[in-house]
């Protein structure tokens, strides 16, 4: 590990930021209860606990190296120690946290944090004044929320000195990896500071430091992109009958248009975001090493962070995951129920033979109904199709947020509910959590007791409650591709690896370049910060209260990712089988070149059996690229689909006149009802 560190330059800023993710120290998190656990353990009890846990963490690999291990004393007089303090280099943060008991090391950790957070205010204080005005603000709500350190019973007389240094832990970012207590700290962090300024390393930035109250940051009625625009893409202006003769050529079918023809298009939110500056500069540090890539290492510290899997199975996008996990766990006979399945899962499932059963909430399936989780699954259905065919059941899967059903998100009540209805059949439950971190939000806007916590933090909970998951890179992680396979099954991992070399690549690479692992890892970075989703979580908004405003009827509440339009609301005279929701969806194209996509009767009315029915619903999908699209843009969207509502009893239906046999959304070609 130190050769590493040698390889590159000291002092290089590149060089730095690698070395930098490559190091894990242990954050504080949970620091209450960590408090009042490490307070009450004797010293000789904690290295007796902790010792064994770390040779076992060497061993198993979760774990490079121990760089240092030793019981923190109390800063005041209180006869106990208050955690330990260590500081490892290696793979795996979560895994090695699980080993080494997080939430005691974390008090350790929160006090390393304290003395580097001294450091760091000085510098800020003194070297950046410009930063210094929302400190204070931070500083009061850290010390609300932080409000039992200071509680006597728990601490003693040490109870006043815990509280200021959690609080000045929590009111300033910690960039500096100084890692001592006691009076001596400050002395000694600077020694580990300088080696460590010798050797290039700056430490982690603090994400999972207690949340702030960072709605205090939000001063005025307007929620602004929280960027500027670095490079542009120019947007070509179409004529009407230019348009027409378009979407004539693509058979009525979006999916065949030249993008060139398309002026705002909201296809699809997947793959389609703007990367960040950080995303363009880390794909610079993309090693394309076949086997064993540093850019591997860096990609999966990131994943893991977020989403504490033993096994982590790098593929070209979602559906390759997909592919793989189902070919490994379905067949015929099998049974894979989900809150709802998007469509390349359900593809995947049924391609094996295996049966794919959506479980959504029954408010789910009615547009206009309110309701703050509509993403959730039925647990009663779920509980009844276990109890008669559990051993036909692989796994359970929810989709986070539900794509299919409105971007709806899952509540963490749901999720455990469905986790414990697993664990009575013995069941697996995986997430497909391509859009975590918009779930993540809702949860934390939404639901009783998450408002404090900070997103990551909701993630790891989420995560934690599942065996494993399928991911597109191309949605939340920010990315322009790639995802993710992850699960702590060993065999399952190794059979599904096995598949992966079949078809995707390497398991340090799978589908994926160097380059590309990198900017996962910096985009899922981006994509818990909180300013980023209130304006993304915002702007979606925006755009479907505009339009219930308006009177366009849609599915409510706005989700995370898009706006659907419910075609059949608004289409009474289109039915079912005539397409409402493709009939819509041309028009918006034909009116002002605005290209949504279908998800009802052509996506999911044909059966494997080549029977057709009615899709639950009839939705027309305006997804929102990630940081792509101004507010003026949707401005215009907004007029598009007021025009065009405005117009709805012109509206006539299709007929499809050419198919293929599965995902026939993609190429099927349309003509006209007359
Ligand atoms: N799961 C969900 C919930 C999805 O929304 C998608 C893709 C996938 C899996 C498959 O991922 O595209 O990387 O292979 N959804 C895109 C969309 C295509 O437009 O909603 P992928």
């Amino acid at each position: 590990m130190q050769q590493r560190h040698e390889r590159v330059p000291a002092g290089a800023e590149h060089g730095d930021e690698r070395r930098r993710r490559d190091r894990l120290r242990l954050r504080p998190h949970g620091a209450r209860d960590a408090l009042a656990v490490a307070a009450r353990r004797p010293a000789q009890q904690l290295r007796a606990e902790h010792e064994p846990r770390l040779a076992a963490a060497e061993d198993e690999g979760a774990v490079r190296e121990v760089v240092e291990l030793h019981v923190v004393e109390p800063p005041s007089a209180v006869d106990e120690p208050l955690g330990v303090e260590l500081l490892v280099e290696g793979v795996g943060a979560r895994r090695a946290e699980d080993l080494l008991q997080a939430h005691v090391v974390g008090a350790a950790a929160l006090r390393a944090g304290a003395v580097a957070g001294r450091h760091r205010r000085r510098l800020v204080e003194e070297e950046q004044p410009r930063v210094a005005p929302g400190l204070h603000d931070r500083r009061a709500a850290a010390a609300a929320e932080l409000e039992p350190a200071r509680d006597p019973a728990l601490h003693g007389e040490a109870a006043p000195d815990l509280a200021a240094l959690v609080v000045e832990a929590a009111a300033v970012p910690v960039h500096e990896p100084a890692r001592r207590i006691g009076d001596d700290l400050a002395e000694r962090g600077d020694a580990v500071a300088q080696r460590h300024a010798a050797d290039g390393i700056r430490g982690l930035p603090d994400c999972a430091a207690p949340a702030p109250d960072d709605t205090a940051a939000v001063a005025y009625r307007t929620i602004i992109e929280p960027f500027r625009i670095h490079s542009v893409e120019p947007l070509r202006l179409t004529t009407p009958e230019h348009r027409r003769e378009a979407i004539e050529a693509a058979g009525l079918n979006l999916f065949g248009l030249h993008a060139d023809d398309v002026l705002v298009d909201l296809l699809t939110d997947s793959g389609t975001g703007a990367m960040s500056r950080d995303q363009w500069a880390a794909i610079q540090h993309g090693d394309e090493s076949y086997a064993g890539s540093p850019s591997w290492y860096v990609f999966l510290e990131a994943v893991q962070e977020l989403f504490p899997f033993r096994h982590v199975i790098p593929t070209h996008q979602g559906r390759a995951a997909e592919k793989i996990l189902f070919t490994a766990i379905g067949g015929a006979g099998k049974i894979v129920p989900n809150n709802t399945h998007f469509d390349t899962t359900r593809a995947n499932v049924e391609f094996t033979g295996a049966e794919a059963v959506d479980l959504p909430i029954p408010e789910a399936l009615e547009p206009s109904v309110e309701h703050p989780f509509k993403g959730n699954m039925d647990v009663d259905a779920l509980e009844r199709l276990l109890a008669e065919r559990a051993a036909d059941v692989p796994a359970v899967f929810v989709t986070i947020t539900n794509n299919s059903g409105g971007g709806q998100p899952v509540s963490l009540a749901n999720l455990r509910a469905v986790r414990a209805a697993c664990d009575r059949h013995g069941v697996p439950l995986f997430l497909d959590a391509c859009r975590f971190a918009e779930n993540a939000w809702f949860v934390r806007e939404r639901e009783e007791g998450q408002g404090g916590r900070a997103v990551a933090e909701i993630v790891r909970e989420l995560a934690s409650l599942a065996d494993g998951m399928t991911m597109s890179a191309k949605k939340d992680p920010l990315a322009n591709i790639g995802g993710w396979l992850a699960c702590n099954d060993d065999a399952l991992a190794e059979r599904c690896r096995t598949l992966l070399v079949l078809t995707e690549g390497f398991p340090t690479y799978g589908g994926l370049a160097g380059r590309d692992l990198e900017a996962i890892a910096q985009g899922l970075r981006e994509a818990v910060d909180h300013d980023y989703l209130r304006y993304r979580i915002r702007s979606t908004a925006y755009l479907g209260d505009a339009l219930t405003r308006e009177g366009v009827p849609v599915v409510r509440p706005i989700g995370g990712h898009a706006v659907y339009l419910d075609a059949r609301a608004l289409l009474p005279q289109v039915p079912p089988l005539e397409y409402p929701g493709q009939a819509l969806a041309v028009e918006l194209y034909l009116a002002g070149g605005v290209r949504g996509c279908e998800i009802g009767t052509v996506m999911f009315g044909r059966h494997p059996d080549g029977s057709e029915h009615p899709a639950a619903m009839d939705l027309v999908r305006l997804a929102i690229p990630r940081r792509t699209y101004t507010q003026s843009h949707v401005d215009y969207v907004i007029e598009v689909c007021t025009d065009v509502a405005a117009r709805r009893d012109e509206l006539r239906g299709l007929r499809i006149v050419e198919e293929p046999p599965a995902l026939r959304h993609f190429t099927a070609r349309f003509a006209r009802v007359t």
